[in-house]
């Protein structure tokens, strides 16, 4: 079966929905930083302050292209993976792609207290995360399927991805 796919900013729920969605799909779960972390033997915030940001970029997309030559697979990406439309274009090819979308608030209040997320160490977080979402949001719109989730509980919107993946996997068979 086709992988899901789920993309979105730091802290929009991916980590959590795609626990959530391998226990209604039953496809193996593989979380991007994880696996990044684990092969590299260091924290995300480790390998940008001793490699810098460009050389986890390359470690993601090496990943990318890996996993996208996989099957029945949940793969919850880094919240800049699409920084790389080349990412989006592979991941697209073998998995429907799901974009998860959530106010700057909520990101806020979700990830304030979390220190591996190097690019929201600065002096005013909510500014930084506002500036990059606004910065990014092309790139996020590049991903073929979105879902706003501010205010929905978990299950609905595993509900209404589980209808995304569903109808995009029927439709591919039809043609
Ligand atoms: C990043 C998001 C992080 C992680 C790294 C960079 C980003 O992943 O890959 O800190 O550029 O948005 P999460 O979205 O899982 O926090």
């Amino acid at each position: 079966m086709q992988n899901l796919v789920l993309f979105g900013f730091m802290g929009t729920g991916k980590s959590l929905i795609s626990k959530k969605m391998t226990k209604i799909l039953l496809f193996e779960r593989i979380d991007m930083d994880s696996v990044i972390e684990e092969r590299e033997h260091k924290t995300i915030s480790e390998i940008f302050a001793q490699d810098g940001e460009a050389y986890f970029r390359q470690l993601e997309h090496e990943l990318v292209k890996e996993l996208a030559q996989r099957q029945d697979l949940i793969i919850s990406t880094g919240g800049g993976v699409v920084l790389n439309r080349d990412n989006v274009t592979a991941f697209a090819k073998t998995g429907v792609c799901i974009c998860l979308n959530t106010s700057p608030e909520i990101i806020y209040e979700r990830v304030k207290t979390n220190s591996n997320r190097p690019l929201l160490m600065t002096e005013n977080p909510l500014q930084t995360i506002k500036q990059l979402l606004e910065s990014r949001k092309e790139y996020y719109a590049q991903v073929p399927y979105q879902l706003v989730t501010d205010n929905k509980d978990p299950e609905d919107i595993c509900a209404e991805i589980m209808e995304i993946y569903n109808n995009h996997v029927s439709f591919a068979l039809e043609e």
